[in-house]
């Protein structure tokens, strides 16, 4: 996605260990015509799908999520990763581990926002290592749903995210692939 691409050599910055800081427009701040233009292109893609659902996780693959869900016309759930006072049973759970921050986080979604036999579409920010959409599908399969996609707005192809999806049969789409973040530059594949 070209508009995605030049925001990204715009406002993005490298970090140390090939982490691209974005939160000018995704991770902090979010720069809304983008966010629905990203919505429109996974809209776009997942088109035939015959999707009924959007999962992603709290809290940055919400805004991209949020267009995406309302041009397809479904209803959009996001995982949780903080306990919430309210929903505290009737869950479905997954531990994801992030080789970034060393650390596993337990994510949650109710039971009640996912049906068994619903085609789901899961969407997130960054795909790195896939750890997190890994976990996001573990829990649509605890619902006896099926995964009909991954869109991820920036893959880090550098990472093996899309070939620990693409090795268990699932579509991944990604609005811009990053070749290498070496020497402070973005390289798109
Ligand atoms: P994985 O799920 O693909 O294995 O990713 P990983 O554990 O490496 O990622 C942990 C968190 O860091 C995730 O956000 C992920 O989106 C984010 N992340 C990974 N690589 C980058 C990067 O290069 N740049 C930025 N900006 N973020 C990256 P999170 O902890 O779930 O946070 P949030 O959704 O609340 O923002
Ligand atoms: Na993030
Ligand atoms: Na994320």
């Amino acid at each position: 996605m070209e508009e995605l691409k030049a925001k990204i050599l715009e406002k993005g910055s490298v970090v140390a260990d090939g982490v691209l800081k974005v939160d000018s427009f995704l991770n902090h701040q979010i720069d809304t015509n983008l966010m629905i233009n990203i919505g429109k292109e996974f809209a776009k893609k997942f088109k035939d799908a015959n999707v009924t659902r959007i999962l992603t996780l709290e809290s940055s693959g919400i805004a991209p999520s949020f267009m995406a869900a309302n041009e397809l016309n479904v209803p959009l759930v996001f995982a949780r990763k903080r306990k919430s006072l309210t929903m505290t049973d009737n869950l479905y759970t997954s531990s994801v581990y992030s080789f970034t921050k060393k650390e596993t986080n337990e994510i949650a979604v109710s039971k009640n926002y996912l049906e068994k036999g619903e085609r789901i579409l899961i969407i997130d920010d960054f795909l790195a290592n896939g750890q997190a959409a890994l976990g996001l599908i573990n829990i649509v399969e605890q619902a006896g749903a099926e995964v009909v996609g991954v869109g991820i707005v920036i893959e880090k192809s550098f990472q093996d995210g899309r070939a620990q999806l693409e090795q268990k049969g699932y579509r991944v789409e990604s609005l811009a692939r990053i070749l290498s973040l070496e020497n402070g530059t973005v390289t798109f594949l």
